[in-house]
């Protein structure tokens, strides 16, 4: 459903990824291992089109290339991103903003979606204004619940929640990307440090990206595992990736 291949990113001139490529058949979650800066959020936000970076290599949706298209058209066409750190707007309520999502996607259920979030009394706020880190993260997961998109991007569902917050999240996320037996309608992305997501979703994949480049990948509670052990530094060790 989406396949990437060798995607290079320069920021500013300088290039933070430098060849990426995979590949996240339709019913599969995949995880991205890695420690600060090696340009994980870097990969999602240039497959969502966002930010002012130059991008080469290709980036297939359902066999079709966006990676030239605005992101409001990758958008429609079924990419989303909850961002690792979103912006407040201040003038747009979170009311208006999932109304507007939901119009545009045909989202059903979005009262029982607002509530499964816990996010009710946050409607009439603007969006992100002085949320608090949790209040963010079930925000940004809610708005993907309301988008229902094609391919699932999650910059660190984690970071910043509370253990009680963290299973709402999780149990969202579960619900969003749960493959029907019938159906199997989506591809995921997901970024974790802590790796608790891990107890939510069955992931079938982990890769390690170290310095731009993927350089390890398998069985994502394998690498979690090698990783706490050993830490990245393990990872340029590690004979599976020599
Ligand atoms: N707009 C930008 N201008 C300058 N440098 C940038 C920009 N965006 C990203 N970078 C740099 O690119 C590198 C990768 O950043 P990125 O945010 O992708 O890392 P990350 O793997 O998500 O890290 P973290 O785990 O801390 O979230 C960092 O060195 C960062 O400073
Ligand atoms: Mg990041």
């Amino acid at each position: 459903m989406l396949k990437i291949h060798n995607l290079k990113v320069k920021v500013k001139g300088e290039e933070i990824l430098k060849g990426v490529s995979l590949e996240i058949p339709r019913g599969e979650t995949h995880i991205l291992l890695g420690p600060n800066g090696s340009g994980k959020t870097t990969l999602l936000k240039a497959i969502m089109g966002m930010g002012s970076m130059h991008t080469t290599g290709s980036i297939l949706l359902d066999g079709e290339e966006i990676s030239g298209l605005s992101i409001d058209e990758r958008a429609r066409r079924g990419v989303g991103l909850a961002l690792q750190r979103s912006p407040a707007i201040p003038e747009l309520t979170l009311d208006s903003l999932l109304q507007m999502i939901g119009n545009k996607f045909g989202s059903d259920g979005m009262e029982e979606k607002i509530d499964s979030l816990n996010c009710r009394y946050l409607l009439g706020r603007g969006v992100n204004e002085n949320f608090s880190g949790g209040e963010m993260k079930r925000s940004e997961v809610l708005q993907l619940l309301v988008q229902e998109p094609k391919v699932v991007l999650v910059d660190e569902p984690e970071s910043g929640v509370d253990l009680e917050n963290i299973v709402v999240i999780g149990e969202a996320l579960k619900r969003l990307l749960k493959p029907s037996v019938k159906e199997k309608k989506r591809a995921a992305l997901i970024i974790t440090h802590t790796g608790h997501i891990l107890n939510y979703l069955n992931a079938d994949k982990g890769y390690v990206l170290l310095h731009g480049r993927i350089i390890c990948s398998g069985n994502p509670r394998d690498i979690f595992e090698a990783i706490n052990r050993h830490g990245f530094e393990g990872c340029m060790e590690c004979e599976k990736c020599n």
